[in-house]
């Protein structure tokens, strides 16, 4: 049996913070990685912070493993040294099964708790990493003395995860989202796909062949559309999380010279209904910040429905003809799903703030 209702909501070590009811919308449209052991990233970090929503410095892949312990080291003094201004501060740990993890737990929590927001967890396989991560993390909370509890986002990138996907949503009130990870997933699953993230030329349909009536096959062209290989992982994600009432992210993506292709890639997530994607490189924070920000066109319309459907002291229900398409209430929610994020957006963001408020009624 999992934790009953009462009890689920209570710290798991004496002098741990309560866990929150709710997870803060928070704007987190681009979740920036650096290797906090490499100088020059290390450098960037200042100046990006308050220009990008979430700075992550990361621990585990693409950080060699002789320099583990220095990028651990090199986080603590910038987490300490720099001020994030509206910046979240995230790490990526090690994971669970490495050498490294307890060590980047317990160091990172206890000397440096309080900077930090949210710990992504990597290569979860079930509830039960979640579960030891969330008891550990109460533990070293007590012993720093923090008042705020640390929030936990894992990494879809594994079969098992995929499978489990609801049970490791709803596994500790710290769970605050899920991000695909499509490199490992695509190893861990045995695709044959060699890239980060993005599409493949070759996962196709093909048009019918055109036959004469005696039924013959006639020679040229049939048009083949490119599919989606991360639809359904994303789409699953996505209820997983919604269900939760936490968020969903796409990951990285590795073709950082494609940019138009990493912009498809982002936006079809955002349009699926994640809030956000990793960057790897600072070209891809002002992709992902712009694409995960609804766009001025969607955001009149949005308004215009919500006006017409107020219209004449209408409360938003039944339905009206706009532009020849009908509204009603199921419209209505999209559109204020729209205008709530755009609002919580402008908050933080004022560029965005004057283009959606230079909007003409
Ligand atoms: C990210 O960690 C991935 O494996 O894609
Ligand atoms: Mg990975």
């Amino acid at each position: 049996m999992s934790r009953n209702a009462k009890d689920f909501f209570r710290p798991l070590a004496l002098g741990a913070p309560e866990p929150l009811r709710e997870i803060p919308a928070r704007p987190s449209r681009a979740i920036h990685f650096f290797d906090p052991s490499n100088e020059k990233m290390a450098a960037k970090v200042p100046e990006l912070a308050g220009t990008v929503d979430v700075l992550l410095g990361n621990l585990e892949d693409a950080v060699r493993s002789d320099r583990k312990e220095a990028a651990r080291a090199g986080l603590v003094k910038i987490a300490r040294d720099t001020d994030f201004k509206t910046s979240q501060l995230w790490t990526r740990v090690n994971a669970l099964d490495s050498p490294w993890v307890l060590d980047d737990l317990t160091t990172l929590v206890t000397e440096i708790g309080d900077k930090l927001d949210v710990v992504m967890i990597p290569k979860v396989q079930g509830a039960e990493d979640i579960a030891y991560v969330d008891r550990l993390l109460a533990q070293l909370e007590a012993r720093a003395g923090l008042t705020e509890p640390l929030l936990v986002h894992a990494i879809l990138e594994t079969a098992r995860g995929v499978v489990d996907v609801e049970e490791i949503c709803g596994a500790s009130p710290r769970m605050q989202g899920l991000s695909l990870g499509p490199a490992d997933l695509a190893a861990d699953r045995r695709m044959k796909t060699t890239r980060v993230g993005g599409g493949h030329p070759g996962y196709v349909v093909r048009a019918d062949a055109r036959r004469t009536s005696d039924g013959v096959d006639v020679e040229g062209e049939r048009a083949t559309y490119q599919q989606d290989l991360w639809h359904y992982t994303i789409a699953r994600m996505v209820d997983a999380c919604a269900a939760h009432g936490i968020y969903p992210y796409y990951g990285p993506f590795g073709d950082i010279a494609d940019v138009v292709a990493c912009e498809d890639q982002f936006r079809n997530a955002y349009l699926l209904g994640c809030v956000g994607a990793w960057s790897l490189h600072p070209k891809q924070i002002e992709i992902a910040q712009r694409v995960f920000s609804p766009s001025v066109e969607d955001i009149a319309h949005a308004r215009r429905v919500v006006a017409a459907m107020q219209h004449d002291g209408g409360d938003g229900t039944g339905a009206v003809m706009l532009d020849g398409k009908m509204e009603d209430d199921a419209s209505l929610k999209q559109c204020l799903v729209l205008v709530e994020l755009a609002e919580q957006l402008a908050e933080r963001d004022p560029e965005l703030k004057r283009l959606y408020d230079g909007i003409e009624a």
